[in-house]
């Protein structure tokens, strides 16, 4: 199964690619790099290995590893301060979501001299940028969700304002990609699921996002089946080298496929992921089936196509959405939010507030209101599906 992809970047895909990271490098010209991960993979045996492995093929390796879960505009100019320290010449992005969002940053701000907040993605603010400056960027996701090894922007929370920004670029997309299956075989079959339902989450939402986008319809489809075929798998056979490649591989396309556009699965999902500190894949998958029923009469028709592609028993709306509730069960995820967020922690005039402000929410196939939200947020916490 090891290959060479082209599409949407360079990928080098396959059992224990992670070796041919020297290579990579000196693909992109890159002699020192600083590698950018997490604090708690900083010293994984996976890190110590892919360190040695490099000095030992004669790059000088940096390490930059003082990255939090959800990362801070501190932890970049922090990382892109020692960059510039050590006269770096590119950016390994190495982990899941944190660090990968935090390693394109770096690499993003190592030649600028605005202020990050400068670059929030909206309207044409990217073009501020002086895009000779980007350093390259190679990714190795260890985790099967965010893909945002394949994406161009990053997530990044200003602690001044509590609000987590979307920092774009289109160069953000890094140079090179390594998808190694065998980096994700220690996930621990809780975080392995959680992040499945958000790489279908983002296939099924840019799938059913409005606007002429065939190609992402058309990975969207391939992602969804993927993830179909082998999320059970990955989660509870671990070890099952072509599970979790594929679930790699579906995680990568569903942000390839979401430059069309999210949803309110998105926009729900956020503020209690900054609110509640709820994992993002566990409320994706908690408001999955909510967000189908209120949109159904504008996405019925979408998802019986996916029903075909997907060769389900029930091809019907409530087919889909009966696969949906299955797969949560078997991967044994709650069904309501209430289950994992306490009534009196759950502040429902700021978050549907927040939803409705949330960049995903243009992509949702209904235009919403704040009431909207309201009433999505109140049916997952009591658990009923919308009629
Ligand atoms: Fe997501």
């Amino acid at each position: 199964m090891n290959s060479d992809w082209n599409y949407p970047t360079t990928m080098w895909v396959g059992k224990d690619r992670v070796k041919d990271l020297s290579i990579a490098c000196k693909t992109l010209n890159i002699n020192k790099p600083l590698l950018v991960t997490d604090s708690g993979l900083a010293k994984s045996k996976i890190v110590i290995n892919v360190l040695n492995n490099l000095k030992e093929n004669g790059i000088l390796v940096e390490l930059y590893s003082n990255v939090v879960g959800n990362p801070t505009g501190t932890n970049v100019n922090e990382g892109a301060d020692y960059y510039k320290k050590n006269n770096c010449d590119g950016v390994i992005a190495f982990g899941g979501g944190s660090g990968l969002d935090v390693g394109k940053a770096i690499a993003f701000m190592s030649g600028q001299t605005q202020s990050i907040w400068d670059f929030e993605d909206v309207g044409d603010n990217w073009t501020k940028a002086n895009s000779d400056k980007i350093a390259p960027i190679i990714a190795v996701p260890t985790t099967a969700g965010t893909g945002s090894e394949t994406g161009r922007a990053s997530v990044i929370l200003n602690e001044e304002t509590g609000v987590k920004n979307i920092i774009f670029h289109p160069k953000f997309l890094p140079s090179i990609v390594i998808l190694d299956p065998v980096l994700t075989v220690g996930l621990p079959a809780k975080i392995t699921a959680a992040t499945g339902m958000d790489a279908l989450a983002h296939n099924l939402e840019a799938y059913c996002a409005p606007g002429y986008h065939p190609m992402a319809d058309g990975i969207a489809l391939e992602g969804m089946r993927l993830i179909n075929d082998w999320l059970l798998e990955a989660v509870n056979n671990g070890s099952n080298i072509e599970a979790r490649q594929n679930m790699l591989t579906a995680a990568s396309m569903g942000s390839t496929a979401f430059q069309k556009g999210l949803g309110a699965i998105h926009s729900l999902s956020h503020p209690v992921n900054a609110l509640n500190n709820i994992h993002h894949g566990l409320s994706n998958a908690i408001f999955m089936p909510y967000v189908l029923t209120f949109n159904k009469d504008v996405i019925e028709k979408k998802i019986i196509k996916i029903c075909d592609y997907l060769e389900l028993k029930d091809r019907s709306f409530d087919g889909f959405v009966n696969w949906v509730l299955d797969l949560r069960k078997k991967l044994d995820m709650p069904h309501k939010l209430s289950e994992v967020i306490d009534e009196k922690d759950f502040d429902i005039d700021r978050l549907s507030k927040m939803a409705l402000a949330d960049p995903s929410t243009g992509g949702n196939p209904k235009k919403l209101t704040e009431d909207d939200m309201k009433i999505m947020y109140q049916h997952s916490m009591t658990g009923e599906l919308f009629k």
